[in-house]
């Protein structure tokens, strides 16, 4: 038979700053694109996965110098954590990549030289100033502070002035070409809010960008000036290009470039969504397909991040928990784009309920009946008589809506699906009761028909969940007596029937520890002597919960409270009387769009003054990426009625 070629999928992560330990941040990207990576290589594609390390940089040079390291020494180190780290999550890379290796060196500084002699880097003098802790450039706009330095508006650190002799990309040309490369390709930023976000900030005026300094000496030189040094983030981007082969592998590079998909987080969006692709249009590359941003985990409602000191170990979880539970939690939790919060809590909360108790009590229990009844294998099942098929029909459904969610990136919506139906076939079990049928001599036919059913809803869970989920995938795999790896079945060939009669099962090993939540940070306090804050839902007595006066409001006039961006100075209806109330909702809604809409406001708050005026009142709004949005009432419904 003739070989097809098959098409070609390329993901990258950020590479990594040497100058922090892995964090559960970190684990986050890496862990999304190993698993995009796994489900593209099911779905029958060639995928190329690079990941690696930023390792050049004035952060990089100062973090050693106060360690009394060597930059490379300190590199050498922290690389290590890195590669640890994505073993123990089972993190599938084809290829790490680190700045420091000369092929990189030499490809970055070819790159440099080519747009130099194209006339897109000229010399000239920068003057302005410098966060060396997000390696940028602050804009002209950000304030002078008294003490002449200014505060970097990302991390909040003082920025020194730097004036000094560099070269200069001339991103300011690149302005047109990147609007018109983004109105043809308006899915080039996911989600569609960072696209708006990039398209308007190039809108509003590139400059171009000083990409060399003579000061910092960790860095690439400039080939034919080398008292310059190149821009980290020059250097680093082209890690996409150098890491694919360009130009020491250049079969490798022609079968992958361009990237399928950048995954970065929010963060750095500009660098990639702005500065990347003018650079490659400016060298003559062709630019990724996709930027995908996804939002942050946050600690105590936080970014977690070393420099806020709020980082969370992911070995802590690991030596507990193992990688799934984390993979899990991570990608089930929250949607790709949105933030999170991570707590202790939710996370016991939500291995113990979907994986011990939903996944691992209907495998166990499965598994342990058709032993008990039918020993290692069921031989054989009557299909004439019998003609429950949903499970069967409704698993096709869901590979169809599985594949989907993924192309899509909505990992979690792939899981949520998986498990709708994973709830199915326990309720198919209590519906069919098979415990009674197994005392029941003539039931035996049907018996074998239910567990069947039974086991082969959970191969193709197993199947759907191995991208998120590999080693437990496997394990249910081989419990249920497949002799290849889960891989050996493309996406397509998938069907409810590949589990066939005669298969040798086996007793399973439970698949996920139950540990309470006092046990875990007990555990946790132990190993690391320092105290884990249990973070404790508050529980309110339903006495209290009647204690609040909710109402159906309705919006009579609206205007924004002077001096601010963000408050509306709201009149509303609640049926009795007028309340004002001030809500901080300008950035989601103008006054045009409230007045006459019905919502449901608490009136027997104790007022407050706020920016000078009073609130005698609060709006139920949910938030979403900082903005407020508020649930209003589509019937009508009279103001002052009561909520319940
Ligand atoms: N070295 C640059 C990237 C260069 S890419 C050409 C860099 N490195 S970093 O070590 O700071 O990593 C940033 C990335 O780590 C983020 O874009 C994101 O992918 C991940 N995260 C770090 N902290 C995070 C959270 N708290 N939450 C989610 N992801 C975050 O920037």
């Amino acid at each position: 038979m003739e070989e097809t070629s098959r098409e070609t999928f390329f993901i990258t992560t950020p590479i990594y700053y040497v100058n922090d330990v892995p964090h559960i941040g970190h684990a986050y990207t890496t862990i999304i694109a190993d698993a995009l990576s796994r489900f593209k290589k099911l779905s029958g594609n060639e995928v190329f996965f690079l990941t690696g390390t930023d390792e050049h940089g004035q952060k990089i040079e100062k973090s050693a110098a106060e360690k009394g390291l060597k930059p490379i020494e300190l590199a050498d180190r922290v690389v290590g954590r890195f590669k640890n780290l994505w073993r123990e999550l089972n993190i599938a890379y084809d290829y790490f990549i680190r700045t420091t290796q000369p092929f990189h060196e030499k490809g970055v500084q070819k790159i440099f030289q080519r747009l130099k002699d194209k006339g897109d880097i000229t010399k000239g003098i920068y003057e302005g100033y410098y966060c060396v802790s997000d390696e940028n450039f602050l804009s002209e706009d950000v304030p002078l502070e008294d003490d002449g330095h200014k505060v970097c508006p990302d991390c909040g650190k003082k920025a020194g002035k730097v004036s000094e002799a560099c070269y200069f990309f001339k991103l300011s040309t690149y302005q047109e070409p990147l609007l018109e490369f983004y109105a043809k390709n308006p899915q080039f930023v996911r989600p569609q809010s960072r696209m708006n976000e990039i398209v308007s900030f190039v809108r509003q005026g590139l400059k171009d960008l000083s990409i060399t300094r003579t000061t910092v000496k960790w860095a690439i030189p400039v080939a034919d000036d080398p008292e310059h040094t190149i821009y980290v983030w020059f250097d680093a981007l082209h890690n996409y290009l150098t890491g694919i082969g360009y130009d020491w592998n250049l079969e490798l590079y022609d079968k992958f470039w361009p990237p399928s998909v950048h995954l970065i987080g929010k963060d750095i969006l500009r660098f990639h969504a702005v500065f990347w692709p003018a650079f490659l249009m400016a060298a003559g590359f062709p630019l990724p397909k996709r930027i995908f941003s996804h939002g942050w985990w946050l600690k105590d409602e936080t970014k977690m991040s070393k420099s806020r000191g709020n980082v969370l170990d992911p070995h802590a979880i690991l030596r507990t928990f193992g990688p799934d539970s984390l993979r899990y939690f991570l990608l089930r939790e929250i949607p790709i784009g949105l933030d999170g919060n991570f707590s202790h809590e939710g996370f016991v909360h939500r291995v113990n309920s979907d994986l011990a108790n939903d996944l691992g009590n209907l495998l166990q229990r499965t598994l342990t009946m058709i032993n008990n009844s039918f020993g290692k294998s069921i031989e054989h099942m009557d299909e004439e008589n019998f003609q429950d098929t949903v499970l069967r029909t409704d698993m096709e459904s869901l590979k169809e809506k599985v594949f989907n969610h993924f192309e899509d990136y909505a990992i979690n919506r792939a899981m949520e699906d998986v498990w709708v139906y994973l709830n199915s076939v326990n309720k198919y079990l209590a519906e069919n009761e098979p415990w009674k049928l197994a005392k029941d001599a003539s039931q035996k036919n049907r018996l074998a028909r239910v567990l069947y059913q039974a086991a082969a809803a959970i191969r193709a869970i197993a199947y759907f969940i191995y991208p998120v989920m590999p080693d437990s995938a496997a394990k249910i795999w081989e419990y249920l007596g497949e002799s290849g790896p889960v891989t050996d079945e493309t996406y397509n060939d998938l069907a409810f029937n590949n589990f066939k009669l005669g298969q040798k099962i086996q007793k399973p090993e439970p698949l996920f520890p139950r540990v309470s939540l006092k046990d875990f940070l007990k555990e946790e306090e132990a190993k690391s002597g320092k105290t884990v804050k249990e973070e404790q839902m508050n529980i309110v007595t339903f006495d209290e919960f009647k204690k609040m006066d909710l109402r159906v409001g309705e919006i009579l006039k609206a205007e924004r409270v002077e001096g601010t961006n963000k408050l509306l100075k709201i009149d509303v209806n609640i049926g009795t009387e007028h309340k004002q109330m001030v809500a901080g909702i300008a950035e989601t809604y103008t006054p045009e769009d409230l007045v006459g809409k019905k919502l449901i406001v608490i009136v027997n708050l104790q007022p407050a003054v706020i920016r000078g005026v009073e609130s005698q009142a609060m709006l139920l709004a949910a938030e979403m990426e900082g903005k407020a949005y508020i649930p209003f009432f589509v019937e009508d419904i009279p103001a002052g009625a009561k909520v319940l």
